[in-house]
């Protein structure tokens, strides 16, 4: 076996990288602070958002959205229902935290190609479970692939229901032109080590609606008082005590909501600060891979279905789909490209049908979301990350052409 394992995704710590953290340890506080700011600032005006609030996972993002949807939904009319619409590919923190938040999840079929839900599965599922049941709208942008947003915000809009876009794996990918993230009420974001801009453990919200990234931040502290994108409290004001003057309370520790602590560090936001002023170049390599893989690998269809290019993906990674006219299973490639070094995972499995916790829905879906279920069952991702080198892609390259694929 090839000693160097190219994996899903890598994080290599640089000077910058280094120079950052060691910055923040100078300063004497690790926690939330200037820095985690910075990052918010940078991360919104490079994904074209009046605002982003970090937190500490992609998988808190979505319960602080969600939370944060219930709460201000009466006054923007939503969440007049209880069911959300959204994708049974997907990492499964996007159903999760959407049942922990006290909805229900609503999943539509995907396109078989891109992986991500239509808009005309979402109007049928409308139909189906009537409008004034359902709340909002999860858009996922698997692998980067977006959504079509125009329709989807569309037919959010003719029934009065959120749209949380869910691009926890597509950092800089556009659609339209304007990056996604933009298009929902809000979006959230991951950079967890294997996604297309990482820091460890981490995320982020963004939105264009500054009154909701307000109950974010409060929702993110155990929904506490406190909602200042900035803290004016070292300069000796603060707006909540200066509209109290009389009452003896901290905002810190007055509570309006209730909720968990979500806060991130300012350690943890540097990392991430370096990787948004890299975050072109990481596309672009991202980008050339896919692309060189594709003209490399296009032999191997029918059997194995290969990822659609677009120079407006930013790739998460590079999925591909086993078809039942390959001589071997997805099991057997993933068994082989492990054992040669090459590190894969499924792609996701669809949740109704496949995933243990979400067993009690299995019959209700049961037939309902094929192109899901077939993707679940056949379909896997490899790394393309910024760190391969030449010789690790054509490498990935040998080992997928000696696949036995074809019958004999
Ligand atoms: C689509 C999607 N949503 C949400 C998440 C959750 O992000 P995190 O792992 O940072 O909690 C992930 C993580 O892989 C994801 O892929």
């Amino acid at each position: 076996m090839r000693k160097k394992t190219i994996g899903i995704g890598d994080f290599q710590i640089g000077d910058d990288e280094i120079q950052a953290v060691h910055n923040v340890l100078v300063s004497q506080r690790i926690t939330e602070g200037i820095v985690t700011r910075k990052f918010e600032q940078a991360f919104a005006k490079y994904i074209g958002t009046q605002g982003a609030v970090a937190v500490n996972s992609g998988s808190s993002a979505l319960l602080v959205a969600y939370l944060t949807f219930q709460v201000c939904g009466k006054s923007k009319k939503w969440v007049k229902g209880k069911k959300v619409i959204t994708s049974p590919l997907t990492y499964v923190a996007t159903a999760n935290a959407m049942v922990l938040a006290g909805f229900e999840p609503v999943f539509v079929d995907v396109d078989p190609k891109r992986f991500v839900i239509t808009p005309e599965n979402i109007e049928r599922a409308i139909h189906e479970h009537g409008a004034d049941n359902i709340a909002g709208i999860v858009p996922v942008h698997l692998m980067g692939y977006a959504c079509d947003m125009d329709p989807i915000m569309d037919i959010a809009r003719k029934h009065d229901l959120f749209v949380l876009e869910d691009a926890a794996q597509a950092h800089g990918s556009l659609y339209k032109g304007k990056c996604l993230g933009t298009y929902g009420d809000a979006a959230i974001f991951s950079f967890y080590i294997a996604h297309n801009i990482q820091a460890g453990e981490m995320g982020a919200i963004v939105s264009n609606d500054q009154s909701f990234l307000k109950l974010v931040k409060q929702m993110k502290a155990n929904g506490r008082l406190c909602d200042c994108f900035v803290c004016t409290r070292s300069k000796g004001t603060c707006p909540n005590v200066d509209a109290n003057p009389d009452s003896d309370n901290d905002p810190r520790f007055m509570h309006r909501f209730i909720s968990g602590n979500f806060k991130t560090m300012d350690l943890v936001t540097a990392l991430a600060l370096t990787q948004v002023g890299k975050a072109d170049a990481i596309f672009k390599k991202r980008s050339e891979t896919v692309k060189y893989l594709n003209e490399k690998l296009a032999s191997l269809e029918p059997m194995i279905s290969l990822p659609p290019y677009s120079p407006e993906v930013s790739y998460l990674a590079y999925p591909l789909v086993v078809n039942d006219s390959s001589a071997i299973n997805r099991k057997a490639i993933r068994r082989l490209l492990e054992e040669q070094g090459i590190e894969n995972r499924p792609l996701f499995g669809s949740i109704p049908s496949q995933q243990p916790a979400y067993e009690y829905l299995k019959s209700a879906y049961a037939g309902k979301l094929p192109n899901a279920d077939y993707l679940g069952t056949h379909a896997l991702y490899i790394g393309c990350h910024q760190y391969l080198t030449q010789e690790d892609i054509d490498y990935i390259v040998a080992i997928f052409k000696k696949l036995p694929l074809t019958r004999k």
